[in-house]
Formats: structure tokens, sequence, C-alpha cells
């Protein structure tokens, strides 16, 4: 079978590391784009790159493509193309539309005219049309606009892919789950090293730390788009996810730490854990990251600050960084530390040289990822830096 082609998309800055990862996978040709990656590759990709990636959203199937000046264009473009060869009437679908300099007025628009001639296409081959359900498809249709083409695909993951399913409680900011999994990449933590998030919230870094260090396929536990498809080859999937959790670790206790100054985070952290199947592999513990010592020599520390969203919260946080700097120099030499944060004042209030700084984005947030190698007296301002 000739190759396909294929788009997955995934939280902006992290386009290298999930071609990257992609191509680890298997997957032919990978080129990053802003906002993902377009590569090449037959069934067993799909469902290796669903089923593993840690770092993609969606993984979306091309199956069409036309030049458009207007929704008349758009109209013939979806129309053109034989949507029974990949679903069934008895199916219903969703369509979403993203654009990029498009010179369309309405997306809403667009939308339902590609809706309708999916249908209308239904009819014509078929005598019927599926029905629409935009809560709970079966299948999901994307196009994408740019300035004067259309190129149509079928979301073969259905649900976005960071829901792996093992967040129970969400607690009140939580990263979604692949740009933890990035967050940590870009930390370049090696499973084996002491890993510690010291605000963790609801414990998403650790648990996709976690998932990394015993080699546990992100997507284990949920189902994909992919396998309501036409084309679905159950074989092809069962060896593919056979041959995956024949590489799983069991689990074993690891050296990941989380802690969070609230006694509820935590608890929201240990239900999350329990339901991933990491019950004892992290150390959990209450404790305020101001006052409370590193747990290991060396190691990685990876945190996500409170953003300040509530009333109040921007002038603690102001008063925060500073003290949060003195911890890192009395507590945590020998020690690589990052904070992931959309908080311009924290590189300047927190009085430490960042030897890196990564824009990566949390949904529409522009945020940094700051590093902070700490070297025995080596990173206040002003000083040499000597690691
Ligand atoms: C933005 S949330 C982290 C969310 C987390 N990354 C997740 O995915 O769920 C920030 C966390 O920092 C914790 N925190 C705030 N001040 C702290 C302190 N001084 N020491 C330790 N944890 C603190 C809060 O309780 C909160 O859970």
């Amino acid at each position: 079978m000739s190759p396909q082609a294929f788009f997955a998309s995934c939280p902006r800055g992290l386009e290298a590391l999930l071609a990257e990862e992609l191509r680890g996978l298997g997957a032919r040709n990978p080129e990053s784009l802003p906002g993902g990656v377009a590569f090449e590759g037959d069934l067993r990709i799909c469902c290796r790159a669903n089923l593993e990636s840690r770092l993609a959203t969606r993984v979306l199937l091309k199956v069409g493509r036309s030049p458009y000046r207007s929704e008349r264009d758009v109209h013939e473009g979806a129309l053109a193309i034989r949507w029974s060869d990949w679903f069934s009437e008895k199916q219903s679908i969703r369509v979403d539309v993203k654009a990029i300099r498009s010179p369309l007025t309405s997306l809403e628009f667009a939308t339902l005219t590609i809706k309708d001639a999916v249908c209308d296409r239904f009819r014509s081959d078929r005598g019927q049309r599926p029905d629409v359900d935009t809560r709970s498809p079966d299948i999901r249709i994307q196009a994408f606009l740019d300035k004067d083409t259309a190129s149509f695909y079928l979301d073969t993951s259905g649900e976005a892919l960071n829901r792996r399913g093992y967040r129970r409680d969400a607690g009140e900011a939580p990263l979604k789950e692949n740009l933890a999994a990035g967050i940590v990449r870009l930390a370049g933590w090696n499973p084996g090293d002491p890993f510690l998030d010291p605000m963790c919230g609801s414990g998403t870094l650790a648990i996709e730390a976690a998932m990394m260090a015993l080699a546990i396929p992100p997507g284990h536990a949920r189902g994909f788009g992919f396998e309501r498809l036409a084309t679905f080859d159950r074989r092809i999937w069962e060896e593919t996810r056979k041959e995956a959790l024949a590489r799983r670790q069991p689990p074993r206790r690891l050296p990941i730490f989380a802690r969070d100054r609230y006694g509820d985070e935590l608890k929201k952290a240990r239900v999350n854990l329990e339901a991933a199947g990491l019950g004892d592999c992290v150390e959990l513990k209450q404790a305020d990251i101001l006052d409370t010592g590193a747990p290991a020599d060396a190691g990685v520390m990876v945190a996500n600050p409170p953003y300040g969203a509530r009333l109040g919260e921007d002038s603690a946080l102001a008063e925060f960084y500073p003290k949060l700097g003195h911890t890192l120099k009395k507590y945590y030499s020998g020690w690589r530390c990052y904070f992931f944060s959309g908080d311009t004042r924290l590189p300047k209030l927190i009085r430490l040289s960042a030897s890196k700084r990564t824009p990566l984005f949390n949904g529409p947030l522009e945020c940094r990822l700051y590093e902070y190698r700490m070297v025995a007296g080596s990173n206040r301002k002003g000083a040499p830096r000597a690691a």
C-alpha cells in the first residue's frame, strides 16, 4: 500500500521534538510546521503514532486537497472526496475548520458548507446521509484552509491524545498531559536520574515522567478514532499494541518526587497516580518549596508555578520569585531547575541567570521554559557562570 499523508498537531513550541519522536516511531519524512508535523506512513504508523506519541494532540489523515477562492470551491473540494471509502452513512460526523490567512469571512459557514458536501456526496453514492453529532461523533472531519488551498483530513485519534484516561481530579490549572510530557523532554531528563516537581498540583509532570521511565504507552488505556474507519485493520492494531505493551516495565519505585504545599492538591495527584497504575512509583510529600531541601544530591527539577490568575495572587507572586531564587541557591546546587511560566516577571524577580529560555505555548498563552543550572555560587545575576 502506498504511504499516506498525515499531520500530527501538538502544542506550539514542541514541533521539532514531535518530529524527532515520530521519526523514532517509524514515520517517514517528518517535517515540522507551525502547530505540528507533516509525515508519511502506513496504517501501522498511524496506530503507533496514536498509541505511543507523548507529544501529539491529534493525528490527522489527509483525504483530499484542492485550491479554493470561495465557499463554493470549498464545497466542490469536499464533494470530490469519496467519503464512503472511509466510513458509512450510519456513522455520525462532526466537521471542524481551522484557517490561517483564509480569504473566507465566516469559518462557521465554511464548516456548514463542508458538512453539506459530505452529506450530498453520501446521498449520491449511497442514497443516505450521515447524521451530525457535535458532542460525541463517530467520525471527526477536519479541514484546514490556508490562503488558497483547502486540505481535508480524517481525525484518526478521536478524543485528543492528551486525554490519556488517568486524570480523575484536575486541580486548579493542570497542564495538558502532552504539554507536560514535552516539558519533561525539553528538560532533558534521563529516567534513572532523580526528578522533582515541587509544585505538583494534580501531578501531571510526575505522572508523565513515570510513564516515560516505565515505557508505558500513553494511549494504552483508551480507544482511537481510527478504530471506526472502514480501513481499520484489527490485526495490525493488535500487533502494534502487543509490541508496545511488551516494552512496558512493571511498576516499581522510581526516583521521582512530587510535592505540593497543599494537602488537597496532593490528594488529587494521588488519585491520578493510582488511576495511571503508578500508585507506588512516585514519592508524594506535602511541603512548601521555600523551606524544604532537595530529595537527592543532584537531579532535575521541573515546576509549573501558579499563574496569578486570581485577584491578589499577582503581588504574592512578585514576593515569591526572589524567595524561590534564594531557595534554589540554598538547597539545589547540583540540580538543573526548570520553571514553566507565562509570567514575564519570573526571570527578573528570581534574580538568577537563566541558561536557556524556550518559548512554548499553553493553549493560546505564550509561556517560557526557563532553565537554571545550579552550580554552587555561579547563578547570581551578574556573576560569571561556572557551569
Ligand atoms: C499551576 S499549579 C501546578 C499544576 C500542575 N502542573 C498540574 O498539572 O496539575 C501550581 C501549584 O503550586 C502549588 N504551590 C503554590 N505555592 C507553593 C509553595 N510555596 N510550595 C509548594 N507548592 C506550592 C499550588 O498548590 C498548585 O498546586
